[in-house]
């Protein structure tokens, strides 16, 4: 399992209100679709945040689907239900599914990966849980070495504060490489029906934004001097201030890899 992973309700809160559409809304419709949902299809929507995917997913199922958002974190749950009282949300561990087998046509999962101690055996637990000749959709984020901005700007930040900074803003491009997603899934016994490199969005309010909540959702926010936290946050304006709009609001481009695979 995880290590514990607990925010409050008023950060789940500001993750629905802020994060969602500022970088996850844009990927769930295109794993939806990837993962061939269709009308009256019963889905899961594993490590399902604040619900974005299940949403989208409730959009295609229609009302004879069924829709189940499971996630660890009881917050998260709390806003998605408040929002959507019409779906049914769970709490559970992605790496030990509180589901029977084959109980689901679909199980998605975005942008959960790289936080699980163990994301062979959380695939192998969506295969279990859904029928045979179902799909698994699994989104997350290209390896670094792919990422047009988010790539330099990690060189940036290194520069300024020592190596270690990699691994400290590696999770999110842990899991990107397409070969290691499929080596996952054919672990689990799946066969490849698509996978799709998808370049996206992430917006911020300004270029200094990014080097901000970058650094303050690591350890490097205790380890860095105001002086150093300034100097990156300028470095970043230069480097990202190509992609900034008139108002200065930066759309920082990401890509994202999505697979879909189907139980035999
Ligand atoms: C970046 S959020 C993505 C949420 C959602 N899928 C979305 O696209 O907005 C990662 C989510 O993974 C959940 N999570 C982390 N470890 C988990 C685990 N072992 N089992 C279930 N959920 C987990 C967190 O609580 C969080 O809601």
């Amino acid at each position: 399992m995880t290590e514990t992973f607990q925010i409050t309700r008023e950060q789940a809160q500001t993750y629905d209100d802020q994060f969602v559409p500022a970088l996850f809304a844009q990927w769930a419709p295109q794993l939806v679709d990837c993962a061939r949902v269709r009308p009256g299809q019963s889905v899961l929507d594993v490590a399902c945040g604040t619900g974005v995917v299940a949403k989208a997913a409730r959009a295609v199922v229609g009302s004879a689907g069924r829709v189940v958002g499971a996630d660890l974190n009881p917050a998260m749950l709390e806003v998605a239900r408040d929002a959507r009282p019409d779906l049914e949300w769970a709490q559970g561990d992605a790496e030990d599914l509180p589901f029977a087998d084959a109980e689901f046509d679909v199980a998605l999962c975005q942008s959960g990966l790289f936080f699980f101690a163990d994301p062979g055996r959380a695939v192998a637990e969506m295969a279990r849980v859904v029928a045979p000749g179902g799909l698994v959709g699994l989104q997350t984020y290209a390896s670094l070495a792919e990422q047009p901005a988010y790539g330099p700007f990690v060189d940036l930040i290194a520069r300024h504060t020592g190596p270690e900074a990699r691994a400290l803003l590696g999770t999110y491009w842990s899991h990107g490489d397409l070969d290691d997603l499929l080596r996952l899934t054919s672990a689990a016994g799946l066969s490849l029906v698509e996978s799709r490199s998808s370049l996206g969005v992430a917006v911020f309010p300004t270029a200094g934004a990014v080097a901000d909540t970058e650094i303050q959702a690591t350890p490097l926010a205790d380890r860095i001097t105001p002086e150093t936290h300034a100097l990156i946050v300028a470095d970043t304006e230069k480097l990202l201030g190509q992609y900034a709009d008139e108002s200065g609001r930066v759309q920082v481009p990401i890509r994202a890899t999505l697979v879909a695979a189907r139980k035999q």
